[in-house]
């Protein structure tokens, strides 16, 4: 435990499983108070209860990170039970459709478009004016796939690119105003996300990161702490990979 986050309120999205919920740990471990949100009520509770019972602070609640009146209501949870926000971390996200382009879904791409790249600009619509008064700093989980292309996955890579757009206007609109917003970019992560994918499979996602394996979710968490610390006093506006080598070659 460290107090690097004492008397901060943090809102993480996506926080009831796999990346989101590392993140939601890590910040109450440094002594954040956090809300766990996510569309898995049940999961946020969970997130959450391992936090109370770890000695941190938590509460779980439901968004749905598509419905801008629910990220409203979140935010508005969070400075009642909490008096304030401080930091956000825009997580929640969904793979979308598998298919090449020419016979990608429509109703998919809308999907996977409002939860991965709506859902980040509804989050910070509301945060924003909640942070103005104390300053805050915000990280939107974007991807490698904000970087580059990958077969099958079109909406999934047109979200994530757009979530560098969006972090780097808003980064440009409140820079002198005392929030920081940033964007972190992990490789393919050991998560519930991946399930689906056969031994196989994920052993050939493995090779595709120079380092020959996957990420874990606390190697994203640790990034993801530090740009949301005072340590990252200059960084705004900036996508940070955490890759394994990924986008290098
Ligand atoms: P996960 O599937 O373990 O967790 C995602 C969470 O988001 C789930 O708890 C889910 O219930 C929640 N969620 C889905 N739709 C939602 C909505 N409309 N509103 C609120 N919550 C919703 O996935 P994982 O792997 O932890 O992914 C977290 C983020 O990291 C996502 O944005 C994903 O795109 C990104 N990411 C993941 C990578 C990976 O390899 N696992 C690689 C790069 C980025």
């Amino acid at each position: 435990m460290s107090a690097e986050f004492a008397a901060k309120t943090a809102i993480v999205t996506g926080a009831a499983s796999g990346i989101g919920a590392a993140i939601a740990r890590r910040l109450a471990a440094d002594g954040a108070r956090v809300v766990v949100a996510d569309l898995d009520d049940l999961g946020a509770s969970r997130t959450a209860a391992e936090i109370n019972e770890a000695g941190g602070t938590a509460r779980g609640m439901r968004v749905d990170v598509a419905v801008p009146e629910s990220c409203a209501a979140l935010v508005d949870a969070a400075v009642e039970t909490f008096g304030g926000l401080h930091l956000a971390v825009n997580n929640a996200g969904i793979t979308g459709p598998h298919a090449h382009t020419g016979d990608y879904p429509p109703d998919g791409w809308r999907k996977v478009i409002d939860v991965n790249l709506s859902g980040v600009f509804f989050c910070m619509r509301y945060q924003i004016p909640a942070m103005l008064k104390n300053g805050g700093a915000i990280v939107n989980m974007a991807s490698i796939l904000a970087s580059v292309g990958f077969p099958n996955a079109v909406g999934y890579v047109a979200a994530k690119h757009g979530v560098l757009g969006l972090t780097k206007t808003a980064a440009i609109e409140y820079a002198q105003r005392g929030i920081r917003i940033t964007a972190v970019g992990p490789g393919f992560i050991e998560t519930p996300l991946l399930k689906e994918s056969d031994a196989e499979a994920h052993a050939a996602l493995a090779r595709l990161h120079p380092m020959g394996r996957l990420g874990v979710a606390d190697e994203v968490a640790d990034v993801v702490a530090f740009l949301l610390s005072d340590r990252a006093s200059f960084v705004t506006g900036s996508h940070h990979l955490v890759d394994g080598g990924y986008t290098a070659p």
